[in-house]
């Protein structure tokens, strides 16, 4: 099959590449010229495991091909994925500008029947908005669906190829066909397309990122607890986790969820249940956590340090959001960083991907290392704000060497307090009894 994908950004780059691989001929389209140049260059402008060697591939075998021309690339295609950016609005609710534009362009690109399927993650409500918007652009028949996409960074291939479900929320019998065909060789364990309407796909993205969200916060909140009452966060984990009606995933505190879904969706979520006159305190509640979640290793940092940071030097290990992704969206790291500097304090940085990002967002206000251990030369106190695996077995010795202080803020509880008391280290972390 002929598809476009416009948006070639975490998901749209995935997606068009996994359609491709599975046999179809894809277009992957953005506004961003420079993202599109990289692409032809052969250059990967995100990281995410596996997908350079994809793209290659398909690109070579001339499955998957990149262009800024949304008219020709829908020209060629029966079916045009939109995967544009859905960030948070100022009202809190998503800002579906780019969505709507692409559908618009689509509509008047389309040059016979056209399948439009909505793969951002869009408000309950959003495809009618949008059928009715191309509805006067559209010299075809056109059908709309709604197909949420449930990729994670850092595993998105994997995701994306072995989904534990496809949504597919669609009024057309014919387009249903046409995607179901699509997914088809996705689903070969038979894990299910599940067939909906198109409010109830779109209301199934957020329901899903919002429970992850919750499970997220009431993990850190138990670890809170377990700090004042003298319990092990790893041990009631382990009790909740096990339990068949819970399941063990997402129940790891930290430093707070972020990135570029579960922030903004949150938000957006309230949002719709704020204009449908809702109180949706659950939410409201799960996001309140976060925020103080997100700055409680800086209030450790200056009850250390007797609440002064001016003239002292952090090293901070991790700056995305989350290990294997080059993501620094709503990133906690980033609420210390700021948190630190506006202290007066010097910081030094290290992450394995995300070093361009962060240099986007500090500029030259920080010191960027290449090596972790180079951060930590001089430096008052290590943080960790990501669990990449490179942090989880460093070179003790070296570390404690290199730093002023030998103190460890862990945001994500990597290493044993009994070996850290034991090489004699100061270790804060999180929801553990200390030793
Ligand atoms: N990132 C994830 O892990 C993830 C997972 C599931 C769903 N989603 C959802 O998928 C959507 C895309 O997310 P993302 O992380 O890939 O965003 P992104 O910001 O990485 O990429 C979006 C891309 O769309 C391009 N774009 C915007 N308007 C366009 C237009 N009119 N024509 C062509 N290109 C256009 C932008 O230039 C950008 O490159 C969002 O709604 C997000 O919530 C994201």
């Amino acid at each position: 099959m002929n598809i476009a994908i416009i948006g070639t950004g975490y998901v749209g780059l995935v997606s068009g590449t996994c359609f491709a691989e599975s046999g179809n001929e894809v277009v992957c389209v953005d506004i961003n010229r420079e993202r599109i140049e990289q692409l032809k260059a052969g250059k990967i402008p995100i990281y995410e495991p596996g997908l350079e060697e994809l793209v290659r591939r398909n690109v070579k075998e001339g499955r998957l091909r990149f262009s800024t021309d949304t008219a020709q690339a829908v020209s060629q295609s029966m079916v045009s994925f939109v995967a544009a950016g859905t960030p948070m609005g100022k009202s809190g609710g998503a800002d579906l500008s780019c969505v709507f534009s692409a559908a618009e362009e689509i509509a008047r690109a389309a040059v016979g029947y056209h399948v439009i399927v909505i793969k951002s993650t869009v408000p309950v409500g959003t495809n009618d908005r949008i059928r009715e918007a191309i509805s006067r652009h559209a010299n075809h028949r056109i059908d709309l669906c709604s197909c949420p996409e449930f990729l994670k960074e850092g595993d998105a291939i994997e995701d994306f190829m072995r989904p534990d479900r496809v949504i597919i929320g669609s009024a057309s019998e014919q387009a249903t066909a046409i995607l179901r065909e699509l997914h088809a060789p996705f689903v070969r364990t038979d894990n299910p397309i599940l067939i909906m309407d198109p409010r109830s796909a779109e209301l199934s993205k957020y329901a899903c990122n919002e429970m992850l969200a919750m499970r997220v916060s009431f993990v850190n909140d138990i670890a809170n607890l377990c700090e004042v009452v003298g319990a092990e966060i790893n041990d009631v984990r382990r009790a909740l986790g096990s339990d068949r009606r819970i399941g063990s995933q997402y129940l790891f505190p930290g430093v707070g969820y972020g990135g570029s879904c579960f922030p903004k969706d949150v938000q957006a979520l309230i949002h719709t249940a704020r204009e449908n006159r809702l109180d949706f305190a659950l939410l409201e509640a799960a996001e309140k956590v976060n925020a103080r979640q997100k700055r409680l290793l800086i209030e450790r940092v200056k009850v250390h340090f007797g609440g002064d940071l001016r003239g002292r030097t952090f090293a901070v290990w991790g700056l995305a959001f989350k290990p294997r992704t080059d993501d620094m969206r709503e990133a906690a790291s980033i609420v210390a960083i700021e948190e630190l500097l506006a202290a007066g304090a010097q910081v030094r940085v290290h992450d394995p991907e995300a070093l361009d990002n962060a240099r986007r967002i500090f500029g030259d206000r920080v010191s960027y290392h290449t090596i972790n251990y180079e951060t930590v030369a001089g430096a008052d106190a290590l943080l960790i704000m990501t669990e990449w695996n490179e942090f989880r077995h460093p070179n003790f010795q070296r570390v404690r060497a290199a730093l002023k202080n030998p103190v460890i803020f862990d945001g994500r509880n990597l290493y044993d307090p009994a070996l850290m008391k034991a090489l004699d280290f100061r270790y804060y972390s999180i929801g553990r009894r200390p030793v």
